[in-house]
């Protein structure tokens, strides 16, 4: 089927990704959910992932950001779209903070707000699209390993779709006021959107350094160590990447532009990874 081309900065791409943005926002409140009861190794799992404050601090800044940025916009259109992403944003900090007081999870917090500026929210948006990219793919591989219960995995499953649709509005945001910039040509986005890459690559190889803890690693292998991924090779792991991505991708509107950079250097990268013996594939989920 042939998809309908929106010219990208055109008033009807604004529409179409603000509309889609909006009309899609599913209403739901963290506390009212049903948290399940979790037996003691699954508490155990929960309790020894180290990265509960980060995530939580991540989101919590997120929804301050996002919602200042949004008040600064004039388009009444984009900045009623950019305030509901920022109440999302919120929502998740809420239902990390639900769950770290319902099975008693340790989340330190820096309480430092960042400066809502515009180069924040862009660096913001494309930390979201490497972060979601491999959030998919572990999101993928704790579901079919069965590391915790799979009511409470199903939770989370509404935080990856509102992801999706989050750096899928980014990306069509960012390309329309560029256009209206004057910057809408490939040539003149190109530079531009690899720097944003670099510099949420940078932010991510630090966050990773910043995380090694030896008592920490060790404590979160004994709790996992019965559905170890030490067989997981790097290939498996970008595939289902790459796999849940185009899941989580496929039921948005075709006419919306999508992240294409991080999906395309991993397609490329599996070329050069040896394979698996069982290779995973979008049925086996
Ligand atoms: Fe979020
Ligand atoms: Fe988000």
């Amino acid at each position: 089927m042939q998809t309908q081309r929106v010219r990208i900065g055109s008033d009807e791409h604004k529409q179409l990704f603000c509309r889609s943005f909006i009309d899609t926002h599913d209403a739901y409140d963290p506390a009212s959910l049903p948290w399940p009861d979790l037996d003691d190794a699954s508490l155990n799992r929960l309790r020894a992932v180290p990265f509960w404050g980060t995530a939580l601090q991540i989101e919590r800044n997120a929804g301050f950001l996002v919602n200042a940025f949004a008040q600064q916009l004039a388009d009444p259109l984009i900045r009623q779209a950019i305030a509901l992403q920022g109440f999302e944003e919120n929502r998740h900090a809420l239902m990390i903070g639900t769950l770290v007081e319902r099975y008693g999870l340790e989340a330190p917090i820096d309480t430092t707000l960042p400066a809502p500026t515009k180069r924040a929210f862009i660096d913001f948006g494309y930390n979201e699209c490497l972060d979601s990219f491999f959030g998919f793919g572990i999101f993928r591989l704790a579901r079919q390993a069965g590391v915790l219960p799979l009511d409470l995995i199903a939770l989370f499953a509404r935080v990856l779709h509102e992801e999706a649709r989050h750096i899928v509005f980014f990306v069509n945001w960012i390309a329309y006021d560029r256009a209206k910039r004057g910057y809408g040509a490939p040539v003149l986005q190109s530079p531009a959107t690899a720097i944003g890459y670099v510099r949420s690559l940078r932010r991510l190889i630090g966050l990773a350094r910043g995380g090694r803890d030896n008592a920490e690693s060790k404590k979160f292998g004994e709790a996992f160590n019965e559905v170890s991924f030490a067989n997981l090779t790097l290939r498996e792991f970008v595939a289902s990447c790459l796999i849940e991505n185009d899941a989580v991708m496929a039921p948005l509107d075709p006419r919306l532009l999508r992240p294409r950079v991080i999906p395309a250097i991993a397609r490329f990268a599996l070329r050069f990874m040896p394979a698996p013996k069982t290779e995973p594939t979008a049925e086996s989920a």
